[in-house]
């Protein structure tokens, strides 16, 4: 028996992020009732944890700059905690003051693409962690994340040193943030090198405090996160329709799509506790919503058991040789 049918029962967490990564790469405006519908919409879907926006600068992403807004007039469901992304400083201020129930700090593991992305070194980021954190320990019942992107390769550096995305994750740890996600922000990935990651980061912490996110640039969404999950991981991130990218990296594109991933889970046997037939349904509503065809594959396939009618020609040859016929 494969290691994934030994943990065939576990359940694996996904953590919806198209409000986020997905809408933030978005051409054209979504309205702030088209966000909080979607967003409402998820909550309805099982989803235990949305990242429902981030609080950066309205300049670097422009069609996330309504955050507090939608923060505030999402209809919460309890067992639900909605994250929020956040740079530094300025961002967690405005995140605690919408209601964020757990922030999300971000920083590469790169150097080159922190510039890119954050316009600072890895050093100046951490430096801004370390305020988040004291500012946090304030505030009663937010939980602190921190996300370390490109951790599987650098669109700009290649191959990132896997000791150097250990030493952060232990910086991380080591200033009080409790939950890690490793980020394969353009698809860079490859379940090898997966499991091996995933392997030295829960010798750090249990895995309910870890999340995987893949983007699907290079077809190896799904292929990583059975490699993660086979090497212990149970929570990933995925986007809707497959939508995201990150606007500061070249080639970015989509995160691996959420109903894709769920339909894997049901036809391996793995709980994630997500209506996929409702998903489906919200998934079909997006190229309306945003004017283009989306990548995510389930939505348009359908899933396994959603059959077909038998073409007419061969149904007369099927009721001459069924049983009923021949009797
Ligand atoms: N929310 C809102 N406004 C913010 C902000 C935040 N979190 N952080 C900074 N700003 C504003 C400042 O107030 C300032 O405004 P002003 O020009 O009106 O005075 C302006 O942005 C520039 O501030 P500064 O601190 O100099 O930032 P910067 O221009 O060096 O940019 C970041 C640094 C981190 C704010 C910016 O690069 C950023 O938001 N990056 C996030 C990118 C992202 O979301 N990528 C995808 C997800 S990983
Ligand atoms: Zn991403």
């Amino acid at each position: 028996m494969s290691a994934l049918q030994n943990q065939a029962s576990e359940r694996l967490i996904v953590q919806e992020v198209s409000p986020r990564d997905g809408l933030q790469i978005e051409p054209s405006w979504v309205p702030t009732e088209d966000k909080i519908a979607l967003i409402d919409g998820l909550s309805q879907a099982g989803f235990t944890r949305i990242e429902a926006g981030s609080f950066v600068s309205p300049k670097a992403i422009p069609a996330l700059r309504d955050g507090d807004e939608v923060f505030r007039r999402i209809a919460r469901k309890d067992g639900v905690i909605y994250v929020a992304l956040i740079p530094n400083v300025k961002g967690a201020e405005r995140a605690l003051l919408a209601g964020a129930d757990e922030l999300n700090m971000v920083m590469s593991a790169s150097q080159t693409h922190n510039r890119a992305n954050m316009r600072m070194s890895c050093e100046a980021s951490l430096a801004g962690f370390s305020d988040i954190v004291a500012l946090a320990r304030g505030v009663d019942d937010v939980s602190l994340n921190a996300t370390v992107a490109t951790a599987f390769g650098c669109p700009f550096e290649g191959r990132i040193d896997e000791d150097r995305v250990m030493r952060i994750v232990d910086d991380y740890l080591q200033l009080g943030i409790t939950g890690i996600s490793l980020a394969d922000t353009t698809g860079m990935a490859n379940p090898r090198q997966v499991a091996r990651i995933v392997g030295r980061v829960l010798k750090r912490l249990p895995a309910a405090a870890l999340t995987l996110h893949f983007h699907n640039t290079r077809g190896l969404g799904l292929v990583n996160v059975l490699a993660a999950y086979e090497a212990g991981a149970r929570r990933f991130d995925a986007a809707l329709g497959g939508l995201g990218g990150c606007p500061f990296a070249p080639g970015a594109s989509g995160n691996i799509c959420t109903e894709d991933l769920v339909n894997l889970c049901e036809e391996t046997g793995i709980e994630t506790g997500i209506d996929l037939p409702l998903l489906i349904g919200m998934s079909r509503k997006l190229p309306a919503l945003l004017g283009h065809e989306v990548p995510g594959q389930l939505a348009k396939a359908g899933r396994n058991c959603d059959l077909h009618p038998i073409p007419a020609a061969l149904q007369t040859a099927v009721e001459k040789t069924s049983p009923a016929h021949s009797q």
